[in-house]
């Protein structure tokens, strides 16, 4: 009789663990790789969002640090390379308090990938 107690706990404990596991990789899909769309990435819908949320308390004239302004498609073209890599991390990541979302940096590599048009 404790056998099968305990062949019946070890069976429902193992479909509750499997159940997790399901659950779990139903998620990653939906919120990770699934929303995150990097086709026909636009200079103005995707990337000028993301500067004027993250980067542009310090990316101005006068701004609350010092650094090169990127406030126009221009500014923003010539940076796009170093863009890239700092949101990266490579040379210090920026912005400096912590990375921009996993989907906004595939974007931004994705728009410079392309060349960085102004689209
Ligand atoms: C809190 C202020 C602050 C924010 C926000 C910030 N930066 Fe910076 N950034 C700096 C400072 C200061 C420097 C110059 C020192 C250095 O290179 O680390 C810099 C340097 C850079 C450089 C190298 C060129 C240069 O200006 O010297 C790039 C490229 C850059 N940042 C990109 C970004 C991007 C992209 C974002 C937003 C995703 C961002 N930064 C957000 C402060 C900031």
């Amino acid at each position: 009789m404790k056998k099968l107690f305990f062949s019946v706990l070890a069976f429902a404990s193992l479909m509750m663990l499997s159940q997790n596991a399901c659950y779990y990789d139903n998620e990653v899909e939906q919120y990770g790789v699934a929303t995150c769309d990097t086709t026909n990435i636009s200079f103005s819908q995707d990337v000028l969002p993301v500067i004027n949320a993250s980067c542009l308390s310090c990316h101005v004239p006068g701004g609350q640090q010092e650094s090169s302004p990127m406030t126009n498609y221009e500014e923003i073209k010539n940076y796009s390379d170093a863009i890239l890599e700092r949101v990266n991390g490579i040379g210090g990541i920026m912005p400096p308090t912590g990375p921009i979302s996993e989907c906004n940096q595939s974007k931004i590599e994705a728009w410079v990938r392309a060349g960085a048009p102004n689209n």
